[in-house]
């Protein structure tokens, strides 16, 4: 795959720019000296601060400074790994010394399933500061190992954190805060109650029946009874019931136009509709096997590691890859265990569009179901649709018979697309 790395180039050059004045002349020439004698400067401080910022700005968002995996190898310990001269040729042209047959880069090449790293314009200092911020930063690690795991771990959980988990939270907060108000209003009340109580009591001659009402005792027997109550609570189960066979109906997918909230606002408009990225490039298997297989974080880093990476939503394809987590896609489309589809027997074989069962894909912010996906809609269909048997000649004598006991097109279901067993195991 050929990309480029156009934006890399340039942010690298003006990085450059940025870190020489930060380095002082001398802690440079230092820098190349050291580099060539093979030990790195780990104690002249401005030399790995100037470093770390390169990092942070070039590398960080594919490679830990430790020993975690993001997009390519953690590169603690790379300086014993590797040779300097080998490392100053990878980081400023990998793919040149990938393709110059040098046997290293191409095997982490290969491990690294053929993801092709930028190329950085940097100069010898740029890169020796680079790699000697790496060395230092696992003698600081060592060091303090607890207080830097904290640290590292606490951007990851705030992206994590999904949308739906913020309003959860929302709403549990405006609930307790009901219940407060709630508490409030009852104690509110029965000091009323209480006061007016006291007051009738002692100020006024009552008659024997407002008497009677003053000091009558609450009785719950008759809320209980109390016809209103009754209704209401009665209403409450109803509406619960409901809730909750619709929930547990969504729940195995059998609804049409389900369209469940996805962890990553992932757009099939945008992908599929304006980039035109083909169907198979992401559901990999659709012409092939029974499944069409959801695509895993990898292939959507084969774009976003180089496009819109500082996105929220893809960080949050690189806190999955970081933290070694499948994206939790919701399943939409989901038939019971009972019946059986393959998709590549009606993409690759039938040739039907992915758009006549599942709409216009192209066109839709977020999927839904666009089909009822019952028995009822997979057998029409197969009584309707003709059957190609164009240049089969398995099929030559099949529509003979065929032809000369009846007068309809020969379809799935003459071929025998509607018996029992084409669908249930
Ligand atoms: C877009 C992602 C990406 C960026 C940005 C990136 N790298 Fe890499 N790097 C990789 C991948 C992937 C590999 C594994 C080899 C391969 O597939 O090309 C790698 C490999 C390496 C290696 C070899 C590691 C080893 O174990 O031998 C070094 C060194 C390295 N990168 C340094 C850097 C430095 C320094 C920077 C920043 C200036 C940087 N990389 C920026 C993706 C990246
Ligand atoms: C860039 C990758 C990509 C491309 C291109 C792509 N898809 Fe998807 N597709 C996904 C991802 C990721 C999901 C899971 C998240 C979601 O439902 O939005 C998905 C979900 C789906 C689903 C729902 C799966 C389920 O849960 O039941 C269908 C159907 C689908 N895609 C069809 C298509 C069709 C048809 C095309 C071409 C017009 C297409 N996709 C192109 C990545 C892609
Ligand atoms: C073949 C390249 C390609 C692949 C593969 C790909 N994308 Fe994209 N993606 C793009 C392009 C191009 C854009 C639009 C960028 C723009 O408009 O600036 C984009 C935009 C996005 C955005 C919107 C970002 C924003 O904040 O505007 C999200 C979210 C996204 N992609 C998620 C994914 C996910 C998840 C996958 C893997 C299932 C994936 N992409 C795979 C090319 C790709
Ligand atoms: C004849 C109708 C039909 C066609 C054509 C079709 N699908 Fe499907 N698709 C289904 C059904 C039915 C399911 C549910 C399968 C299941 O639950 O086992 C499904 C499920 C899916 C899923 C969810 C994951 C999975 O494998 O179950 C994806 C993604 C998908 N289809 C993508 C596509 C793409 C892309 C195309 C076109 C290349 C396509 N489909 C063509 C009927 C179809
Ligand atoms: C849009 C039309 C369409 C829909 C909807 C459809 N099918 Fe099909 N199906 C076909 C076609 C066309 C073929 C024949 C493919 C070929 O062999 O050329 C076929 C073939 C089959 C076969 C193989 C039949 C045989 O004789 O070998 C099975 C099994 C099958 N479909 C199952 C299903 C199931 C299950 C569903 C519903 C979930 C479904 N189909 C929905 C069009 C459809
Ligand atoms: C073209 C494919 C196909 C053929 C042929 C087919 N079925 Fe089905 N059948 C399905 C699918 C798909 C479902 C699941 C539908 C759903 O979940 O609504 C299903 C569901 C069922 C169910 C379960 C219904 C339920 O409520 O769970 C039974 C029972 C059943 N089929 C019996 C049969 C019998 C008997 C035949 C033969 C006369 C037959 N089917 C032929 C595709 C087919």
């Amino acid at each position: 795959m050929v990309v480029s790395f156009g934006a890399y180039a340039q942010g690298a050059s003006e990085q450059a720019e940025v870190s020489q004045k930060g380095v002082t002349p001398g802690a440079t020439e230092g820098a190349a000296e050291a580099a060539s004698t093979g030990g790195l400067p780990v104690e002249d401080a401005a030399i790995v601060d100037a470093g770390e910022a390169l990092f942070k700005d070039n590398c960080a968002v594919c490679h830990s400074a430790g020993t975690d995996v993001i997009v390519g190898p953690g590169l603690q310990g790379v300086n014993g790994r590797r040779d300097q001269a080998w490392l100053h040729s990878w980081i400023k042209n990998s793919q040149a010394l990938i393709q110059s047959g040098d046997a290293e880069a191409v095997a982490i090449y290969n491990e690294y399933n053929k993801q092709a790293m930028p190329s950085f314009n940097f100069s010898d200092a740029e890169i020796t500061s680079i790699l000697t911020y790496i060395e230092a930063a696992a003698a600081n690690e060592a060091v303090q190992t607890t207080v830097g795991s904290d640290v590292a771990q606490a951007p990851g959980e705030n992206v994590g954190q999904d949308a739906i988990g913020a309003v959860g939270g929302y709403l549990d907060i405006i609930l307790v805060v009901l219940i407060l108000v709630l508490i409030v209003l009852v104690v509110t009340l029965l000091l009323i109650t209480s006061l007016l109580k006291n007051y009738l009591n002692s100020n006024r001659k009552l008659n024997e029946y407002d008497e009677q009402v003053v000091n009558q005792r609450f009785d719950f027997s008759k809320v209980y009874k109390s016809k209103a109550v009754r209704t209401l609570v009665l209403l409450i189960f109803v509406v619960v019931l409901l809730d909750l066979t619709w929930d547990s109906a969504m729940g195995i997918g059998i609804q049409q136009g389900y369209k469940p909230k996805q962890p990553i606002a992932f757009s099939h408009k945008l992908h599929a509709g304006e980039h035109q990225i083909d169907c198979g490039y992401c559901h990999s298997t659709v012409y092939k096997s029974k499944s069409a297989s959801i695509p895993s974080a990898n292939i959507c880093m084969n774009c976003h590691s180089q496009i819109q990476k500082e996105s929220p939503e893809i960080q949050k394809i690189y806190t999955a890859l970081e933290t070694n987590q499948p994206i939790e896609w919701v399943r939409i489309h989901n038939l019971p265990d009972l019946s059986y589809f393959n998709h590549s027997q009606h993409t690759q074989v039938g040739g039907i569009e992915c758009q006549t069962c599942h709409g216009p894909i192209q066109e839709m912010e977020v999927v839904y179901q666009y089909s009822p996906l019952t028995m009822g809609w997979c057998i029409d269909c197969h009584r309707e649709t003709p059957l190609n048997t164009e240049g089969n000649g398995y099929y030559d004598k099949l529509v003979e018979i065929h032809e000369a006991s009846s007068k309809g097109a020969f379809t799935v279901s003459s071929n025998g697309g509607t018996e029992c067993s084409k669908c249930h195991y």
